[in-house]
């Protein structure tokens, strides 16, 4: 393993990024040394310049009380535009098509009030085998709320039976096949338990060439690749802000709204003061006038200590550039599914694909000898300082992030590995 440590080392002193882990708090490990922290894609580190806009919000409080909605530094009545532009520019959206609102699984309901509208034969929703549980059961649930039944009407698509990938051009044969019985296409930017990533473009032209409404859930994908939401055509989109965007557990989320939706007054939305037209909304009248674009989805008034550490995120983005990140992040977890590959192959198996552009920083190892031998490694990994997550039945996740990770990570990763007693 000292090959690969001493070409880490290399690769983090070559790296143009290497000066932003300095930007994060690095869990410690018992012994003291910083922890090999993959679990970005469940919670990202916080960014150290978090508490200081969050201090400041606290102290406009203090300071200010309920003055605070208009004589804060940024005034809290409009908080919620200052992250529009940093929103739009990471996932490829106009700046009218994005707010941060609410939770993820929240957002998916809103937008299916207004996004699945089954009428006649048309009334299935189409999601992937294994979905994330709370997309299934919101899915589900708005099912039932439309007096359908998820037995008929949830289609739960997946390939063969051992293969936990899927190709689009299932998904685009199935809907050219079925897709006048779907009413709403649901599906992820990066599989939360393969890691795979799909391409959003396709699968976006296919549902809307059989006639269906689509949704993303970007959970996996906001922050981890550039993303072009506005070009992909999607009807709309939700993400959360505490993996790749490093915003704290729970976190304000983001929703993606497709301009082509923004006036059409006849579409269905579940309705708030906040998404009233700012101009109207302080006049208390009865009549809602909506707000332009995805802000008239909003239903209350933003949590100001949640939008903070979500502002302070996306400046890092900002700074680093979403192609710089992708570029290193290609190299990261590439270098690491070598060094997977070439010493523990017998181990490990690399259920998410091979090619870069079908993934992103996520790796799912599949453990050969099962949920056993599994548990152990998992146990053996925390023991020694790095932290992954485990998911049944026998899965390793395993996120470098090229934020704060370092190829050096992945080569004491890589260590870890050997001393468990497996490996060349
Ligand atoms: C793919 C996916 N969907 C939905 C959720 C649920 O998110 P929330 O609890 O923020 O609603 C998660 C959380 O990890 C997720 O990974």
């Amino acid at each position: 393993m000292k090959a690969w440590l001493e070409q880490a080392l290399e690769l983090d002193r070559e790296d143009p990024l290497r000066a932003f882990r300095d930007e994060f708090w690095i869990p410690r490990h018992a012994d003291g040394d910083d922890q090999l922290y993959f679990c970005g894609n469940s919670l990202g580190l916080q960014p150290r310049r978090l508490q200081d806009a969050m201090t400041r919000e606290l102290e406009a409080w203090q300071s200010l009380g309920v003055e605070g909605h208009f004589a804060a530094d940024t005034p809290w009545v409009s908080y919620h535009e200052v992250l529009r532009e940093p929103l739009a520019g990471l996932v490829g959206a106009l700046p009218s098509e994005v707010v941060a609102m609410n939770s993820l699984t929240v957002n998916l309901h809103l937008m299916m009030v207004s996004f699945f509208r089954p009428a006649g034969a048309r009334r299935k929703i189409l999601i992937e085998r294994q979905p994330f549980p709370s997309d299934r059961y919101a899915v589900e649930s708005q099912l039932r709320w439309h007096g359908l039944d998820p037995a008929e009407c949830l289609v739960e698509f997946g390939a063969g039976a051992d293969d936990r990938l899927i190709d689009e051009s299932l998904i685009e044969e199935y809907l050219r096949d079925h897709g006048e019985q779907v009413a709403l296409v649901l599906w992820p930017g990066v599989h939360y338990a393969t890691g795979q990533r799909f391409d959003l473009q396709r699968i976006a032209a296919a549902a809307r060439a059989a006639g269906a409404a689509i949704g993303f859930d970007l959970a996996h994908a906001a922050g981890n690749l550039p993303l072009q939401l506005h070009e992909a055509g999607a009807d709309f989109a939700c993400w959360c802000s505490y993996k790749y965007l490093n915003s704290g557990a729970g976190s304000v989320a983001g929703c993606f709204v497709h301009e082509r939706h923004h006036d059409r007054a006849e579409l269905p939305r579940l309705h708030g003061w906040w998404g009233a037209d700012p101009a109207t909304r302080f006049m208390m009248g009865p009549e809602f006038r909506p707000a332009k674009g995805a802000d008239a989805w909003q239903l209350s008034n933003p949590p100001i200590l949640a939008m903070a550490p979500l502002r302070a995120s996306l400046q890092l983005f900002e700074e680093a550039g979403m192609a710089a990140l992708r570029e290193k992040s290609t190299r990261l977890t590439g270098w690491l599914a070598d060094l997977v590959a070439s010493e523990f192959d017998d181990l490990l198996e690399i259920i998410t694909p091979g090619e870069p552009e079908r993934r992103g920083c996520q790796l799912s190892l599949r453990v050969r000898a099962g949920r056993e031998a599994g548990r152990r490694l998992f146990e053996h990994l925390a023991a020694g300082g790095a932290i992954t997550d485990w998911r049944e039945p026998d899965v390793i996740r395993v996120a470098p992030v090229p934020l704060y990770n370092r190829f050096e990570d992945c080569a004491r990763f890589g260590a870890l590995l050997r001393s468990f007693g497996c490996g060349k």
